[in-house]
């Protein structure tokens, strides 16, 4: 089969259009006719050779996919050829065929293309993860979502809000008015003014219940200001650096706060089964009816994948970026 390949590790000119083995789906798996798959900063990372896939995983680079069944194992028993999936892998995806377990897949709602679909899994189970799972939003809290209009925080915004929660979000000047138009209650441009103050200054000195965070080490001591009474800081990334100097960690105690973090991909498979359960449950009948849609910036030939990596690393994108998988 046709497949995105890596020559050797290094920046997005590495990246070439070849020939890869077909996989087999064992019994509980699907084999999908890849139609869409969508980058994500990992596979930026796995390209470089900072990230490996996780034992057993396909070396191929690719997390989601939106495709067709080809052939369904023998254990099978919710989906058949022909039918159209979508969902999370652990690696994979940027290739003609892709195996998923089908526990994993979820159906493609009518009203959604496959160039859609595919831009749903990774940032949507993410940001159910770090808002429900992880960060327990209820509703009328209030959550601040940092990257706000990066692919996982425009997720977020969209399930905070039908959680019915208060949303804040930061983000640079350009992507302000996309976190609005999603329905943002603030966006704060963090590179124009120091995010603490508006969020104090906005919630009355109160602070948010919730913080999604993929900044991680200079971010850290205003997180802390930022978190009222029982707060809960959801560490998902740490695009700023890990390093964190001189936080008074007494505010952890007298205000109670919970501190996290996660990756999705080292979870179990157990785990990722019950997250897309879960999302399923809560999600697929809002993405119906048009409540929920993934936010898709750019649809690239998967020809011009370079392109694509490099336009993720200039972060200019709003969103998604999705490869459509052309045979
Ligand atoms: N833990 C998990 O399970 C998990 C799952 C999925 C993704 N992630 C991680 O979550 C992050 C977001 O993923 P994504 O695919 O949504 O990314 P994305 O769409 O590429 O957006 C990332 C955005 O973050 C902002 N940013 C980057 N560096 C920054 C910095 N140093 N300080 C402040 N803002 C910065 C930029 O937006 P502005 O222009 O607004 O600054 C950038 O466009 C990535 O690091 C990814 O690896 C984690």
């Amino acid at each position: 089969m046709k497949a995105i390949l890596v020559k050797q590790p290094g920046g997005p000119e590495q990246l070439m259009l070849g020939e890869y083995e077909q996989p087999l789906p064992g019994p509980s798996e699907l084999l999908v006719k890849v139609h869409a798959t969508a980058l994500n900063r990992a596979d930026t990372l796995q390209r470089q050779g900072k990230y490996p896939p996780p034992k057993g995983a396909s070396p191929l680079l690719g997390l989601e996919i939106a495709g067709v069944v080809e052939e369904a194992g023998i254990n099978c028993r919710h989906f058949k050829k022909g039918d159209k999936v979508f969902g999370l892998l652990p690696g994979g995806g940027y290739a003609e065929y892709a195996v998923i377990d089908e526990a994993m897949a979820m159906p493609v709602p009518d009203n959604l293309t496959m160039e859609e679909a595919a831009a749903i899994p990774e940032v949507f189970l993410t940001a159910y993860q770090a808002l429900v799972w992880l960060g327990k939003l209820q509703p009328g809290e209030r959550v601040l979502i940092h990257a706000g209009a990066s692919g996982v925080g425009t997720a977020a915004i969209q399930l905070a809000l039908a959680l019915k929660a208060e949303v804040l979000v930061t983000a640079s000047e350009k992507k302000i008015g996309a976190c609005l138009e999603l329905g943002a209650h603030k966006a704060i441009n963090y590179k124009e003014v120091p995010f603490e103050d508006e969020v104090l200054a906005y919630t009355n000195s109160e602070g948010v219940d919730v913080i999604v965070d993929f900044i991680a080490g200079p971010y850290f001591k205003q997180n802390l200001e930022c978190l009222r009474l029982d707060g809960r800081l959801v560490i998902l990334a740490s695009l700023g650096g890990g390093k964190v100097e001189e936080v008074d960690l007494r505010q952890i105690l007298t205000k109670h706060l919970h501190i996290m973090g996660s990756t999705l991909r080292s979870r179990s498979r157990d785990y990722q089964i019950k997250l897309t359960h879960d999302l399923r449950e809560f999600a697929l009948p809002l993405f119906r009816l048009g409540q929920l849609s993934p936010v898709i910036d750019t649809v690239y030939d998967w020809e011009e994948v370079a392109k694509a990596h490099r336009y993720m690393e200039t972060n200019q994108n709003i969103g998604k970026i999705v490869l459509r998988v052309n045979s």
